[in-house]
């Protein structure tokens, strides 16, 4: 059990898998609106994959997952199965997470949505999830230790009496879905990681407006506070180059006008 460096080989096939992973959530962005069923937006990110794609949703069938992409709703943390009884309505907050593999690599990313018009406390929660995401990509370079990216998550959210949900991380990936390291997003006592040029690795926070307890649905995926406040999450796809990162899932609604990050 070893962390996998990637070779510029792998690396290219993995920015085209990331890039079609990308692309799925601004498709789907125009489909979101009041009245939607979360199913319809799981079937048009399906096809879009498959037909347009031609890459594989590799949600679908992973440990028994029934469904193409994770769509999770307001106080859903994560894991969020599309359903034609979950209907969008104005004010909602809507994580999409889509992973696809190309040519045998994945891709895997997510964002929130607002639904109609955002609450002020809904934009809060999702603003400082994603800053939260974008203060650990700026601290990813060769050299680091990578329980200081999640101590710094930790801390920014914090910060801001909001909570990190603890049971899920960020992951290794390449051509497993999930590989090592695991990233968490929290201060934890394993500071023996050192982050390597090629390694390939999600960083994905899941941020709680209250306290960051959760609870599994009967359905055995659906993760949710357990308090019942709102979760917002985003997610992206690194690489770590020489002097910094490349985000290999970045859409051009975000404030980067490269891929690439010189991090020093
Ligand atoms: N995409 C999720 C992640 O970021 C994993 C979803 S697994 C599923 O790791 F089975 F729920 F789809
Ligand atoms: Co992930
Ligand atoms: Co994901």
């Amino acid at each position: 059990m070893s962390i996998i460096i990637k070779s510029e080989k792998d690396i290219q096939k993995m920015r085209i898998a990331g890039k079609l992973a990308s692309d799925v959530l601004k498709i789907i962005t125009p489909y979101i609106i009041p009245g939607v069923k979360t199913s319809k937006l799981d079937y048009i990110c399906h096809k879009y994959i498959i037909d347009v794609q031609k890459a594989i949703p590799a949600c679908f069938n992973y440990k028994g997952f029934p469904k193409s992409v994770c769509i999770s709703v307001n106080d859903v943390i994560c894991h969020g199965i599309p359903s034609d009884s979950k209907i969008l309505r104005d004010g909602d907050i809507v994580n999409i997470d889509v992973t696809v593999i190309k040519d045998g690599f994945y891709g895997d990313t997510s964002k929130m949505f607002f639904v109609g018009n955002s609450t002020i406390q809904g934009k809060k929660l999702c603003q400082i999830a994603q800053n939260s995401l974008y203060l650990a990509i700026l601290m990813v370079k060769p050299g680091i230790r990578l329980y200081t990216i999640g101590k710094a998550i930790q801390e920014f959210v914090e910060k801001y009496n909001l909570s990190i949900v603890r049971e899920y991380c960020g992951h290794g990936i390449g051509r497993n879905f999930h590989e090592e390291p695991q990233v968490l997003h929290y201060e934890s006592e394993d500071r023996n990681i050192i982050l390597q040029e090629g390694m390939a690795f999600t960083i994905e926070p899941m941020v709680n407006f209250g306290d960051s307890n959760i609870r599994i649905m009967s359905d055995g995926w659906t993760v949710k506070t357990k308090d019942r406040s709102w979760s917002a999450q985003y997610e992206h796809t690194l690489v770590v180059t020489n002097k910094g990162c490349e985000i290999l899932t970045l859409r051009d609604d975000e404030p980067f006008s490269s891929s690439v990050l010189i991090n020093e």
